[in-house]
């Protein structure tokens, strides 16, 4: 489809009664040979928990489509309204690359690496920050539901409400959120806190950071909190509170009960030599990650002639991320370097112990790598949630594969039967990867029935609609004094 079809003109003049606002549009761009433009919706639970009640509520996504300097028009793909923002690339290199992912990132994930202040990064986020607000306010319609979503646009709220006080909105944040001693190393501290507090309900992984947000405000801004809510002099009140996201469990389960799936988990373990042990790690290229403690633990246990390099392999997935930012470069050369060691130094002919991939899957790939894989292992340093997590549970269907995860992980809290670890602890690392290994079938059987019971009793759709329950639900007008929401959202969950 082209721009300027008819479609893209009609979608632009509707307004939306829900509007989701994200960095990224949940479409990606094919350019066939001919020059031809496809878009293919992009894999991921966010879009396809809030499919449904897009369509049904003639919803509007609001995006940068991922491109430098081109200004597409909104276009109408598969029941949703798709609204691009454009960026520069002096934007991208200083919205996205810095502020976003060079300042907020590490800054919010435990400053394991050092984030940067500078001050043009600050400029181009309020300035990118206010083209999001003003296109949503655009799209949207009279009292519509927007849904602002993580650490990109936490100014948006409020440059929203301003330009539109009619509008009910609800903010999430899908990464940890600070303890009030490293946030106050932010120098723009005061306007991220009231950025967020634009809205009217804000949303974190977890109940401690949702703790941290309202005890920040307290000290910060100096409004008055009591528990979850937040009462702004104007008379309106915030309420923040925890909403673990999950993934669409069914969906992933459906996947790897497929006959093609199972049959590329077998072609995956033969191609590694039918090793006893197939170890599994999945994660973004990130600092973040804990890669180099877990594949040091990995590799110490193979030279301390704990595991037999004949009997177990490691494969590592890391998916290309952000690669122009310099700590991700940094971290993909630490990573190649000490891959090539470990194997160089306990491998043997034909018996390589990690298989390292820089790339990423389809999720029919994910899948038969979770079925291939005895034990997963989850180390992050510091994660908002971790959905690899709860993706391997959701495909364990036979009950079976152990899950080493790293009590840093937001999904610990919900995932409490995984072999938890200190992910800064190798030793302990080390004896959580040889215990997981050892188990018997009845142990890891025991531990993968209580997870797969939590995870899909608590799949992408009771978050989503936990989540838009609370923000569209009139409270006691004592106690929150929100308007009433004039126009429900439709919703069959
Ligand atoms: C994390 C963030 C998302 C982000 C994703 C991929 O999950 O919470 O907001 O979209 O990483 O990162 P990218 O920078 O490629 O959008």
């Amino acid at each position: 489809m082209s721009p300027s079809t008819p479609v893209r003109r009609r979608a632009a003049s509707r307004k939306a009664s829900f509007v989701v606002i994200a960095n990224r549009l949940p479409v990606d761009r094919d350019i066939g040979p001919d020059g031809t433009v496809q878009w293919r919706k992009s894999p991921g639970g966010l879009v396809t928990a809030l499919e449904p009640v897009m369509r049904r509520n003639g919803g509007a996504w609001i995006g940068w489509h991922g491109a430098a300097d081109e200004k597409i028009a909104p276009f109408h793909h598969d029941g949703i309204d798709l609204v691009p923002v454009h960026l520069t690339a002096a934007e991208i290199k200083n919205y996205y690359e810095g502020f976003s992912n060079a300042t907020l990132w590490p800054l919010y994930h435990d400053v394991v690496a050092h984030p940067e202040f500078h001050r043009e990064w600050w400029d181009a986020y309020v300035a990118v920050n206010k083209r999001f607000a003003e296109r949503a306010a655009k799209a949207a319609g009279r009292d519509a539901v927007v849904w602002v979503q993580d650490y990109q646009l936490q100014l948006v709220p409020k440059m929203l409400r301003e330009l539109r006080p009619d509008l009910r909105i609800g903010f999430f944040l899908h990464i940890p959120f600070p303890p009030t001693e490293l946030f106050g190393q932010l120098p723009w501290r005061r306007q991220i806190l009231e950025g967020l507090l634009g809205a009217d309900l804000v949303g974190f992984q977890l109940p401690g950071a949702a703790q941290n947000f309202v005890r920040l405000v307290r000290q910060r801004v100096g409004y008055k909190t009591h528990r979850d809510t937040v009462y702004l002099p104007d008379g309106r009140s915030v309420l923040a509170k925890a909403y673990p996201i999950s993934i669409d469990a069914a969906d992933f389960e459906a996947l790897a009960r497929r006959p093609e799936t199972t049959a590329r988990a077998e072609e995956i373990r033969r191609s590694l030599g039918n090793p006893q042990h197939v170890l599994l790690g999945i994660d973004r290229l990130d600092y973040t990650k804990g890669l180099r403690q877990r594949l040091r633990a990995f590799g110490e246990l193979i030279a301390e002639g704990k595991i037999d390099v004949d009997d177990a392999v490691f494969i590592q997935v890391a998916t290309p991320s952000r690669e122009r930012v310099d700590q991700y470069r940094i971290l993909r050369d630490d990573i190649d370097r000490l891959v090539g060691r470990i194997n160089g130094d306990v491998g043997r002919i034909g018996q390589q112990p990690i298989t390292y991939l820089h790339a990423s899957y389809p999720r029919s790939e994910m899948a038969a790598l979770y079925r291939a894989a005895d034990v997963m292992v989850v180390t992050p340093l510091r994660d908002g949630m971790n959905l690899v997590a709860k993706e391997y549970v959701a495909c364990r269907y036979d009950n079976l594969g152990a899950l080493v995860l790293s009590e840093f992980a937001g999904a610990s809290a919900e995932l409490k039967q995984a072999y938890q670890v200190n992910p800064y602890d190798i030793n302990g690392t080390k004896a959580a990867l040889l215990q997981a290994m050892s188990a018997s079938d009845q142990e890891n059987s025991r531990r993968m029935k209580a997870m797969r019971k939590q995870v899909n009793e608590n799949d992408i759709d009771h978050w989503a609609s936990n989540f838009l329950d609370e923000l569209i639900t009139d409270r006691d007008p004592h106690e929150m004094r929100l308007r009433p929401v004039k126009t429900p959202l439709a919703r069959d969950f």
